[in-house]
């Protein structure tokens, strides 16, 4: 994995942040469910690019469009995609941009991103907002794991052998930053899933 902590400054951040307010206002969040059980994630989403991934009772995929209002998910900002230019090392395009908001209480349980057809590029996840405990550990989830906060304007790549790793968030710290107007968090992560080609 690669750490670029505060690789956005405040006028970056607020700047982003406003993008994504106008994206979360055409494609709202929604509050995704594991697949068979049921139950609710704590974390609300929505996306932006050409796929989003979406999980509700029927499985986790990537589909084109948001699954209440039917319509193309918005485009990824220019912001985001230079980012990716500058750090991914991966000459194609993210085709999605997942966008987890976090309440004070919400957290992720360790998985793996693995919904994506290609492997090589790298999981790109940038951090809005309060400070959060990130865990990665290894390729099963017997693997023993580490974890480290996560901060507003910190970018964290999954790569090489951390691409297929368990990772989630234990927990946010409400109030340790001011950036969003209540306590949470905004996480964005841009994913490669279809095959890169030549
Ligand atoms: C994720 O794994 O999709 C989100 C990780 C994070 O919120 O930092
Ligand atoms: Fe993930």
């Amino acid at each position: 994995m690669k750490l670029y902590p505060a690789y956005l400054d405040r006028a970056a951040q607020e700047a982003l942040l406003e993008q994504i307010r106008a994206i979360v206002e055409e494609a709202p969040l929604f509050t995704p469910c594991m697949p068979r059980s049921g139950k609710a994630f704590s974390v609300r989403m929505s996306n932006c690019g050409p796929l989003g991934w979406v999980s509700d009772i029927g499985g986790y995929r990537y589909q084109p469009y948001h699954p209440a209002t039917q319509r193309p998910w918005p485009p990824i900002p220019p912001l985001l995609l230079q980012f990716w230019q500058d750090l991914s090392g991966c000459d194609a395009e993210p085709e999605a941009c997942l966008i987890n908001y976090y309440g004070p209480d919400a957290k992720m349980g360790l998985h793996v991103d693995s919904d994506e057809e290609d492997f090589s590029a790298p999981i790109f996840s940038l951090s809005l907002g309060d400070d959060a405990r990130f865990r990665l550990g290894g390729t099963t989830r017997k693997d023993p794991t580490n974890s480290f906060k996560l901060s507003s304007g910190d970018i964290l790549l999954l790569d090489g052998k951390d691409r297929k790793a368990y990772h989630g968030i234990d927990r946010i710290y409400p109030g340790t930053s001011n950036l969003l107007k209540a306590p949470g968090r905004i996480n964005l992560t841009m994913r490669r899933v279809k095959p890169i080609k030549g």
